[in-house]
């Protein structure tokens, strides 16, 4: 691999990396673009960086954080990858899947990142920025989703500062995120992986590797929308309705904007706001954003953030959410929507 890639976009100067891998050395937080979402950056090694990131997003600190790195060797030397998960990696990295494998004896990685856990979650970014960040700082870089914890993830700089404001001065603004949608999460530490976090990366391109379908991780989520229960819409597909052990943040209610959310909705009401899928488009005099008219998947993963985060703004009472298939990348399209439509422990 080359040493320092110069793909980087315009907006980001190859000073401007240098900079900010100085200030993450120094113990700062740094937000920088990756092919799926932007994230909150701190050297994973420091614990007292690291403890910047849960204070600044208001994160539980029962919640593990994903390490990046910039590359495979550079994973192996912190995770225990089994034949089975180096296969994965091989097949999908750079991109978007991490990887939860075991923690290596030695790895000198915060107890913070990975909460005090034996497993340790690992992607390699492929975006340009992500990759001369973590290059130039040459250490591995714990970033969760560069939002306030629970709230929306961030697609654009704008998003980070917006959310942040003052407290993160280091953004590395790379334009809007390539994919949208954070990563697919699989815990491969054990002989059968299982997906935690549908994602980036589809189940079926999954599959194809492993040559098995998936076993899901069914996180607990209950009733969609609690106040709006005149309503005759279902819970999005993914909605398994089933109570199951959760894993470490895998929260219940996630990725939410101010205004409830609700799913597979076929007639937006007086004062909702509409976020569409598709041409058949119901009638409506309230702000509307379509994900995609083509009614194409990727499309829609690219833009629903950044809808979400752009309806809420209107001041809606409420945004209505029609149905959005659940296959390739509306499986994480889905599981998004219907964390946003969860009740909300703790109202932000
Ligand atoms: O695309 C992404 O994955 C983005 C970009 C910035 O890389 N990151 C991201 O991080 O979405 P975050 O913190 O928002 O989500 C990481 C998830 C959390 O739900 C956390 O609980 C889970 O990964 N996680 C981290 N370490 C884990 C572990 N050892 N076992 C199980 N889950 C883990
Ligand atoms: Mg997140």
């Amino acid at each position: 691999m080359p040493p320092n890639p110069t793909n980087c976009p315009p907006s980001v100067s190859k000073a401007a990396v240098t900079q900010a891998a100085v200030a993450l050395k120094a113990g700062d937080l740094v937000a920088f673009p990756t092919e799926t979402v932007y994230g909150l950056g701190a050297d994973a090694t420091q614990a007292q960086a690291v403890a910047k990131i849960f204070s600044a997003k208001g994160r539980p600190l029962f919640n593990p954080l994903i390490v990046h790195v910039a590359d495979l060797a550079s994973a192996l030397k912190i995770g225990a990858f089994t034949p089975a998960a180096e296969k994965l990696a091989q097949a999908f990295w750079p991109g978007g899947l991490t990887l939860v494998v075991g923690l290596r004896h030695g790895a000198n990685i915060s107890d913070l990142v990975t909460a005090g856990l034996a497993t340790l979650a690992i992607r390699v970014p492929s975006h340009p920025v992500a990759q001369a960040l973590l290059r130039a700082a040459d250490t591995p870089i714990a970033a969760p989703s560069a939002n306030r914890s629970g709230h929306v993830s961030a697609t654009t700089a704008a998003h980070v500062a917006a959310d942040f404001g003052p407290h993160v001065t280091h953004i590395l603004d790379g334009g809007p995120t390539q994919c949208g949608l954070e990563s697919t999460i699989l815990d491969v530490s054990q002989p059968t992986p299982i997906l935690l976090r549908p994602g980036a990366i589809t189940t079926l391109e999954i599959a194809a590797v492993t040559g098995r379908a998936l076993p899901r991780h069914h996180h607990v989520i209950s009733t969609p929308s609690a106040d709006l229960t005149t309503a005759p819409e279902q819970p999005a597909p993914t909605a398994p309705g089933q109570r199951a052990p959760t894993a470490p943040g895998q929260l219940e209610s996630h990725y939410a904007p101010r205004a409830p959310l609700r799913c597979n909705a076929h007639t937006p009401m007086p004062g909702e706001a509409l976020l569409a899928f598709g041409p058949d488009v119901p009638a409506h005099t309230g702000p509307t954003i379509n994900l995609s008219l083509q009614g194409d998947l990727v499309e829609a993963a690219n833009g629903l953030f950044a809808a979400l985060r752009a309806l809420d703004a209107t001041g809606c009472s409420a945004i209505a959410v029609m149905p959005i298939p659940n296959t390739g990348l509306g499986e994480a399209i889905n599981d998004r929507l219907n964390r946003a439509a969860a009740p909300r422990p703790n109202t932000n």
